[in-house]
């Protein structure tokens, strides 16, 4: 049996009658507390599993009610960098999907290109480029659920969110200014290393994808400031109180026809 059907397997049993709305990935030291938790697993528990090495990423799978839904939350990711296959990036995905969730929110932390973001605020991903090579599936459409996003920016109305455009670098340095300049000619409007693979796996099973990034921080060349991976996860907590806002509205704003 293939890794993923073992940790289905484990994962349904602790599951029982509980059918989760969406699952939701987090990423770099992003946080969100649930209103009950059911019960919660480490990675090293889950057949198949990589426990995530960056730091921010507990690499926990909870199960648990979130703005009245139930709801799946994974916290923790592995990225490219971390010099895994592609499969090993997209498990938690294949997991969710075999699970028979069909709604899924992939949260990450990004920098600003466009000069209006500002740290804090959250973009919901209407597109991505992909700034290196990246081994993927996609059947020419877009991969991010139009639907479902329109409606929760329409929304979140007086919350710091918009929508935009994320470029996708495997990482895990930072870009250079040169590079920034490069990405916002070509339509960039933040600029992450991770989301991407997953929100690609996700669209080619068919899944409902919903990106939202978190703004940590203006992009190489914008501030005087060097970047850092301390300063992204202190941001990205600072922001807490926002992704929760904006999680409630996703799993209200799904829509009825995406929950059976
Ligand atoms: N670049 C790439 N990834 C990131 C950044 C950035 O500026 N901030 C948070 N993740």
């Amino acid at each position: 049996m293939s890794r993923v059907k073992i940790a289905r397997n484990l994962l349904s049993e602790r599951l029982g009658e509980v059918r989760p709305s969406a699952a939701i990935i987090l990423g770099s030291g992003c946080g969100l507390e649930l209103d009950r938790v059911h019960w919660s697993l480490t990675a090293s528990n889950i057949p198949g599993f990589i426990a995530p090495s960056v730091a921010g990423h507990s690499g926990h799978v909870t199960s648990g009610v979130f703005a009245n839904y139930e709801v799946l939350l994974m916290q923790g990711r592995v990225h490219y960098y971390e010099g895994v296959s592609t499969d090993r990036v997209t498990f938690q995905v294949r997991l969710i999907h075999e699970l028979g969730i069909k709604n899924i929110i992939l949260v990450s932390a990004a920098g600003g290109i466009r000069a209006t973001l500002n740290s804090g605020e959250i973009m919901l991903v209407e597109g991505h480029i992909c700034a290196q090579p990246l081994t993927a599936t996609n059947k020419g459409r877009s991969v991010y659920d139009a639907l479902w996003r329109e409606r929760v920016i329409a929304a979140c109305g007086g919350l710091p969110v918009s929508s935009g455009v994320y470029v996708w670098t495997i990482g895990p340095s930072y870009e250079t200014p040169a590079e920034i300049v490069a990405f916002e000619r070509r339509g960039g409007d933040a600029v992450g290393m991770s989301l991407v693979p997953e929100a690609m796996e996700a669209s080619a099973l068919d899944m409902h994808v919903l990106g939202a990034t978190i703004i940590t921080n203006g992009a190489a060349g914008l501030h005087e400031q060097e970047l850092n991976h301390e300063d992204v996860l202190r941001a990205a907590k600072a922001a807490r109180t926002n992704l929760a806002d904006v999680l409630a509205k996703a799993l209200i704003q799904a829509p009825q026809s995406y929950r059976t």
